[in-house]
């Protein structure tokens, strides 16, 4: 297994530069998630540590070895696309084995590798079906093992489970988690889901029109976004941004903006800030609160009025309209004062700690320790 480093990596495809000076060094046996949306480069980037295209400027290294210029089949690297192409004339065993047989390994070291895998996986049962008498999943199993045998220094994901409807989607995100732990191996997996990115990473590299945003733990992106890219991105229903004012005393600070008053932990700014300050405001939907549906034109908090409620079982969004704009609060049906329903007048408030802060020009998270 091996550590693959990016340093300065750029790609230009005539006179449009997609990956824009990328650095990012991926541990060994580190499962790294590469997420951010459609055409950001993600591909692009997988594709230059793959060795399938080549870099426009920058450095890349595979366990310390500078790759540039070493063909994808010296580079040992496995890659698993999302249309996973499988032969369809072969069993599974045959496809598990075609690219140890192209090779020109052993038989029994063919035979050990396909059963050894073929247990990983739980494929030992299908070894002998054709891929059109497989599942999507059991097929994409298939063709993650097609890589496995092989064992590469390192495994590249391309959106692999894009194809694959929601339950099993998520059945195969605990499968790879498992594969990675069992195979220890450094895993380079793309996906423009966030949901998949925080549940699979070790860390994460959130890329946007090919510039990286941020690197770190889920966690870290989740409580600490970077920026307001980030910030919108990670978490679902995504964050609240909304524009006001830096406001209050020195030793009491708060933001202040149309329909809302919120104040800040003292101390949670960093010092020299001029009151006046132009930022955004975010607030994840869960960190909100109803504070009082009736009495919603005093006190400070966001004042609004529901326009839509929507039921989610035990939790229910609440979709508010103030002067700031839209807002959506996520609080458990319990909660819910009565009467309400749409036009209900709503004060929601947020714990000081929960508040993040975002610079309104550069879009830069705003904080003491930042
Ligand atoms: N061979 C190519 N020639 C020209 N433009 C390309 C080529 N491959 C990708 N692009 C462009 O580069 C950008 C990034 O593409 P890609 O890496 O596939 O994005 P992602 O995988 O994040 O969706 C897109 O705007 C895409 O149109
Ligand atoms: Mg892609």
């Amino acid at each position: 297994m091996a550590a693959v480093e990016l340093r300065g990596v750029r790609k230009r495809y005539g006179e449009v530069e997609v990956v824009r000076g990328v650095d990012l060094t991926i541990a060994d046996g580190e499962f790294l998630v590469l997420v951010g949306p459609s055409g950001c480069g993600k591909t692009t980037v997988l594709r230059m540590i793959a060795g399938l295209e080549e870099l426009s400027e920058g450095e890349l290294t595979i366990a310390g070895q500078d790759v540039r210029g070493v063909p994808p089949r010296d580079r040992d690297i496995a890659m698993v696309f999302q249309s996973y192409a499988l032969y369809p004339h072969m069993t599974v065993r045959e496809n598990l084995a075609f690219g140890l047989r192209v090779r020109k390994f052993p038989a029994e070291e063919i035979a050990a590798r396909v059963a050894e895998v073929a247990s990983v996986l739980e494929l030992a049962g299908l070894l002998d079906r054709l891929p059109k008498e497989l599942s999507g999943g059991q097929r994409q199993r298939v063709a993650m093992g097609r890589a496995m045998v092989r064992r590469p220094k390192a495994f590249l994901f391309d959106e692999p489970l894009s194809n694959l409807d929601a339950a099993l989607r998520s059945q195969m995100r605990v499968e790879i988690k498992r594969l990675h732990r069992e195979l220890g191996a450094t895993m380079v997996y793309v996906t423009h889901d966030q949901v998949e990115a925080m549940t699979l990473a070790d860390r994460i590299a959130l890329l946007h029109q090919g510039v990286l945003q941020q690197v770190g733990r889920p966690e870290d992106l989740y409580d600490r976004p970077a920026n307001t890219f980030v910030a919108g991105f990670i978490g679902s229903p995504a964050m609240n941004l909304l524009d006001g004012v830096l406001a209050g005393e020195p030793g009491a600070p708060a933001i202040r903006g149309p329909g809302l008053l919120v104040p800040l932990l003292p101390g949670s700014l960093p010092a020299g800030l001029e009151p006046g300050l132009r930022v955004r405001l975010g607030v994840r939907p869960n960190d909100l609160a109803i504070a009082d549906a009736r009495v919603a034109s005093s006190g400070d908090g966001f004042r609004g009025n529901l326009e839509v409620l929507e039921p989610l079982g035990w939790e229910v969004h609440l979709h508010v309209r103030g002067e700031f704009g839209p807002l959506v609060a996520r609080v458990e049906r319990r909660d819910l004062p009565a009467p309400f329903g749409p036009g209900s007048p709503v004060r929601l408030v947020v714990d000081p700690a929960k508040v993040h802060l975002f610079d309104a020009e550069t879009g830069k998270r705003i904080a003491a320790d930042a």
